[in-house]
């Protein structure tokens, strides 16, 4: 089952309009950190879901890694290869658009309709502002769908925030310890590397009324 037409709408809205406050300049510090627990081998095939035009992912080319984004705007994705001053070769993969330069491939589309046996397994998952952009709905069938992109023996990077939910809605979502030892504990083991209160958030939590923010970054698998 695809995104709802009202969530699509809403994301490529956002984009047009420049809505995009979760988009940072520079490479995310969590990745940075704990890049070689996530790739422990050094090298690897790294999956990004829902990946905007995040800097991350020209970082983690840079690095040698073999990258896969999957974004379902199509102005992220030219602004991504805007900004990282490459001009990628575009091709049709079934219902996706694949932009490809060096090693850093990025599909256009909804991740629901992606399938694992067209990519191939990945070494890592890094999902930095993706299960949290999911609604509860989306969310539990988004964790079953992203492991069957990762190897056996392979790692996801996860950061979560948790908020005050009387205050927002979200996106993004709150999503706390206990929903993500509910989807992955069964079969992978989890790990919190890191957790604080952010007491300088985002303009999105602020504008409602939101002033501390639970941030925590989990590695899985
Ligand atoms: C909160 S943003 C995070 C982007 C990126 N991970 C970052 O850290 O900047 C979520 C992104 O997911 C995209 N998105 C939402 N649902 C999606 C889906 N089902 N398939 C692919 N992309 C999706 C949106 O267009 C948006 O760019």
């Amino acid at each position: 089952m695809t995104l709802s037409p009202k969530d699509r709408d809403g994301w490529l809205t956002r984009w047009r309009e420049g809505r995009i406050q979760f988009h940072v300049d520079t490479v995310n510090p969590i990745l940075d950190r704990y890049v070689d627990r996530l790739l422990p081998e050094g090298f690897g095939r790294v999956f990004v879901p829902l990946c905007g035009k995040s800097v991350d992912l020209g970082w983690l080319d840079e690095q040698g890694h073999e990258v896969v984004g999957v974004e379902l705007a199509e102005k992220a994705v030219e602004d991504l290869f805007k900004e990282l001053g490459r001009n990628p070769t575009i091709t049709t993969q079934g219902a996706f658009q694949s932009c490809r330069s060096d090693g850093l491939e990025v599909l256009v589309g909804d991740l629901f309709e992606l399938d694992a046996e067209v990519t191939g397994k990945f070494d890592a998952i890094w999902d930095r502002a993706a299960l949290v952009a999911l609604r509860p709905s989306d969310r539990d069938r988004y964790v079953p769908h992203l492991r069957e992109f990762l190897q056996s023996n392979g790692h996801i990077l996860l950061c979560t925030i948790s908020y005050d939910e009387s205050k927002m809605e979200g996106p993004p979502f709150s999503v706390c310890a206990d929903e993500v030892h509910r989807h992955f504990e069964n079969i992978l083991r989890v790990e919190k590397l890191e957790g604080g209160i952010n007491t300088n958030p985002n303009p999105c939590f602020t504008e409602s009324g939101l002033d501390r923010v639970l941030e925590e970054t989990w590695l899985i698998g």
